[in-house]
């Protein structure tokens, strides 16, 4: 079964087998059959986090579980509840329709709601943790169903239990959001205000500031249905202070934001542009024009292509300046 379609970077890739997934009860038949239960898993949202290096060996399954819903309200929030298989961008939509605030910074990210929490998406000074309610999964391993809070899912910068305890194990079902009902702006990148000002708007609604991201995504990032690629390809790293002022010296310009723990987060699109990367094609991968830290595939690149050309701006990037760049979506 070709993978093609069902990954972002747009690589060939086959699996052994493949299921479509409208429903739990076909997990639990997945589990049941003692052929399809022996074989490894791969469980596939919108297929934008990941690189596919090989054929996989395995089952895909393909979550395509629908349903969004008003689940409660109270004082402080509303809960909205969306299943897995919906299309993100689209949730947000549909929640700013509904007139609640709080994902709107979140709009235009490529992938599925189940994936959202995997590696708790963040963007323009909001991550998903930051509105996550809870969520339920289907546990493979025992052929429950949990419903786990925020505290269980251990959200980090682009990291949870799901990429650690849980992995191969838990496939979410559907994630449910608290919406504040005392809703306030999350002005805190510059790239929003500036967007913002340039519209004109200075007391921006919701709907304000997604179309504000939207604008700003769409000229820096490219659109995954024209040119294959998988978002940031590297996380931003994390290093200490010291080691941040030991690199100003010599980078007096060097983009860095100090984290609330006393941590310092580099840039890693900056570092790879120091690097000279920018707009390099390297066979059939290449480095964004626009954003060096997007990689793409310029047409028919294989996944390895494209992790050649990542070790390639690692191993560069940790001689220039002695940091190590970890990779933002999942090899297989
Ligand atoms: N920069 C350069 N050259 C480049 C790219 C960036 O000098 O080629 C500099 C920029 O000038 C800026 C800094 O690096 O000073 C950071 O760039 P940017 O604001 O574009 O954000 P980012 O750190 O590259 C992160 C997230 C994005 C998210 C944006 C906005 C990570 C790995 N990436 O990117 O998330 O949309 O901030 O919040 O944290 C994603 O995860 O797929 C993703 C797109």
């Amino acid at each position: 079964f070709s993978l093609r379609q069902l990954n972002t970077f747009g690589v060939a890739a086959s699996a052994q087998a493949y299921l479509p997934v409208s429903n739990v009860a076909q997990l639990e038949q997945v589990r049941q059959d003692a052929a399809l239960a022996a074989l490894p898993r791969l469980v596939l949202g919108g297929g934008s986090n990941i690189l596919l290096t090989r054929d996989f060996p395995g089952l895909v399954l393909h979550i395509g579980i629908k349903g969004i819903e008003i689940v409660g309200e109270d004082d402080s929030a509303t809960y909205v509840r969306a299943a897995a298989g919906e299309n993100w961008h689209q949730f947000v939509q549909w929640t700013l329709a509904q007139g609640l605030g709080g994902l709107e910074n979140l709009s235009l990210i490529p992938g599925s709601v189940g994936a959202a929490p995997i590696q708790n998406i963040g963007a323009y000074g909001v991550e998903i943790k930051d509105s996550f309610h809870s969520l339920t999964l289907f546990d493979f391993e025992t052929g429950e169903q949990l419903v786990l809070d925020k505290e269980a899912c251990m959200f980090g910068y682009r990291d949870s239990v799901f990429k650690h305890r849980l992995r191969d194990r838990a496939v979410v079902l559907d994630v449910t959001f608290a919406l504040p009902r005392q809703w306030q702006a999350n002005l805190r990148y510059a790239d929003v205000t500036q967007e913002l000002a340039a519209r004109g708007i200075s007391q921006p609604t919701p709907q304000d500031i997604s179309a504000a991201v939207i604008a700003i995504r769409t000229r820096k990032l490219p659109d995954p249905a024209v040119i294959g690629n998988a978002g940031s390809f590297f996380k931003n790293p994390v290093v200490t202070a010291a080691q941040r002022d030991a690199l100003l010296q010599r980078y007096p310009q060097m983009v860095n934001y100090a984290q609330p723990d006393g941590s310092v987060k580099l840039a890693a699109g900056w570092l790879i542009d120091q690097c000279g990367w920018k707009g390099r094609t390297a066979g059939a991968a290449g480095v964004y024009e626009k954003q060096a830290l997007v990689l793409v595939n310029r047409g028919g690149a294989s996944g390895t292509d494209i992790a050649q050309l990542a070790a390639a701006i690692q191993a560069d990037v940790a001689q220039r300046f002695d940091v190590q760049l970890e990779p933002e979506p999942i090899f297989l």
